[in-house]
């Protein structure tokens, strides 16, 4: 079964065809980041005008690499939720009507789902079950995955997501957007024992999380320096350290409460070289391996959707009459 997938949740036009047989066939994004840089962030509206603009030619160019048929695709899926509604809209409208056009199959795809089945499309993927760790612009969570579908959230973001809090402490030190690759690639030069921020709630039983304390952290910080190439750099070493951490020690919390032996971390902050490392490192001494997915499917994209939409419609969801509602807020244990 080939599976078009459709990702407009945000700022990423996303599509990606998978094969149930032969893996991801193809996959394109068109970024939007030149569009909302200029506003230091994503601009809902113009992000929907833009995915508008950008889904019909990027699935065009999608089905001219794959060998024609009639119908082209065996089945539709598309982002449901949750995200931005307008953007939502988009994807889902056009994943509906091609669904519709071609008389096959549509299924509305959970996001967060998608970036949790992200390392499935690896060449060593992991068995289930497993812990994840999703980590992205609008999530921060854990959930034990006993199976597809069977999920329970451990903990998560009482306030910022950690992409989040990677965004508005690149604003603060001027880093621009998308904060999460500007500050990593300025925490390179920077000195790690310069700044040593907490590490929110690791002190308190639990797995959730709290990242807007650690954000005012380094305002205060930033007030008093110059903040010159160097300082950045140094704050945001320090920054990045504090997530890192905080980050890893309730991972490997979450493995030892619930004795599974495999990590999973996606999500666009799951593209932080110093997460992935230090995550591998301390699983690692506990026993314990650990999955990602390669970075360009740690951030948005359609093929994560498109291999999660073939796993749904596997399991009896779907519609050859599909409806084309989108949630912004949906949480995963409700899927
Ligand atoms: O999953 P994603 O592409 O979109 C959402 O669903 O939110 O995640 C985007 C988030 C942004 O906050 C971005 O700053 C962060 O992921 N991010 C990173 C890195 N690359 C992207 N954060 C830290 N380090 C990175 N290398
Ligand atoms: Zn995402």
């Amino acid at each position: 079964m080939r599976v078009l997938g459709i990702e407009t949740s945000c700022d990423d036009t996303g599509a990606a065809i998978y094969d149930t047989d032969r893996g991801l066939l193809v996959h394109r994004l068109a970024s939007q980041i030149s569009l909302h840089r200029v506003y230091g962030g994503v601009v809902p509206e113009l992000a929907a005008r833009d995915h508008i603009r950008t889904l019909l030619p990027l699935v065009d160019s999608l089905l001219a690499e794959v060998p024609a048929g009639d119908p082209p695709v065996d089945a539709v899926a598309w982002t449901a939720g949750p995200g931005l509604a307008g953007a939502l809209l988009v994807g889902a409208s056009v994943g509906c009507s091609l669904a519709e056009g071609w008389g096959v199959p549509g299924v509305g795809v959970h996001h967060m789902e998608g970036h949790l089945l992200a390392p499935m499309l690896e060449p060593e993927p992991p068995e289930l079950p497993f812990v994840a760790l999703l980590v992205s612009g609008g999530h921060t969570l854990l959930v034990d995955v006993a199976a597809i579908g069977d999920y329970r959230v451990l903990g998560q973001s009482l306030d910022d997501a950690a992409g989040e809090a990677f965004d508005k402490t690149a604003k603060l030190l001027g880093l621009g957007y998308p904060g999460g690759p500007a500050i990593a690639r300025a925490a390179l030069e920077g000195d790690p024992g310069r700044f040593r921020f907490s590490r929110p709630m690791v002190n308190r039983p639990g797995l959730d999380f709290s990242f807007s304390g650690l954000k005012t952290q380094v305002r205060t910080a930033a007030e008093s320096l110059a903040l010159d190439d160097k300082e950045i750099a140094d704050v945001a070493r320090g920054f990045e350290e504090a997530v890192v951490d905080t980050l890893c020690i309730k991972c490997i919390r979450a493995l030892k409460e619930t004795g599974r032996r495999r990590i999973v971390i996606a999500g666009g902050v799951g593209a932080n070289r110093r997460l992935r490392a230090a995550l591998r490192e301390r699983a690692g001494e506990i026993g314990a391996d650990v999955y990602y997915p390669r970075p360009e499917f740690c951030t948005d994209n359609g093929a994560m959707i498109a291999y999660a939409g073939s796993v749904r419609l596997a399991m009896g969801a779907g519609s050859m009459t599909p409806g084309f509602d989108v949630r912004a807020r949906w949480s995963i244990t409700e899927i």
